[in-house]
């Protein structure tokens, strides 16, 4: 775990896509450019889709994944950053809507009112993509300020092997004036 007094925290929301068992490479890639790191999944995703004990102990927080009760503190600090890796078709298009039926997809859509920078890297499949739901939720998130990676599919490639992630991308982004 990296922790530095006074450093700006993040929240990385996981989705429950495969590519997620590599959310990882974000925490530390986050940690090493400055942030602390507070980890959100989906229900979903913690259904498997990553390695929730080796993600908690590069963080050194609970994953957080439902609502505290009201007498809990809270857990993370408020944002100074906000990314979605990976983000799938579903947790996109609830964004959209403006749908806070899990904490993860609750927490995308507050941070548009907190003004904070928002980065998403998708991982939805050319078939899902098509979805014109899709397409109109893509263009009002970015309507809203949302910084998009490239679209990533998943798919292997001819050699059989998929494509690297790229999860810094999402850094990137955020650093994007
Ligand atoms: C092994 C596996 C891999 C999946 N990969 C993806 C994916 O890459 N992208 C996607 O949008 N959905 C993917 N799904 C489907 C999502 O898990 C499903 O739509 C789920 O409801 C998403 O929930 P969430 O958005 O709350 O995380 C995958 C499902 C499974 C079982």
């Amino acid at each position: 775990m990296t922790e530095q007094a006074g450093a700006p925290f993040l929240y990385v929301v996981v989705c429950a896509a495969g590519i997620a068992s590599g959310v990882g490479k974000l925490v530390t890639a986050a940690q090493e450019r400055g942030f602390e790191v507070g980890v959100i999944a989906t229900p979903a995703a913690l259904n498997g889709f990553f390695d929730t004990a080796a993600v908690e102990a590069l963080t050194g927080r609970p994953i957080r994944s439902a609502w505290r009760t009201p007498a809990d503190p809270r857990p993370f600090p408020p944002p100074d950053a906000v990314v979605v890796a990976p983000a799938t078709f579903n947790t996109v298009n609830k964004w959209a809507a403006g749908l806070g039926d899990t904490l993860a997809v609750a927490t995308l859509c507050e941070a548009y009112g907190l003004g904070v920078p928002v980065a998403a890297l998708p991982c939805v499949a050319d078939a899902l993509a098509a979805h014109p739901a899709y397409q109109e939720s893509l263009e009002r998130l970015r309507g809203m300020g949302v910084r998009f990676g490239e679209p990533y599919t998943g798919e292997p490639q001819e050699d059989g092997r998929r494509p690297e992630f790229g999860w810094e991308r999402a850094l990137d982004l955020l650093d994007r004036a």
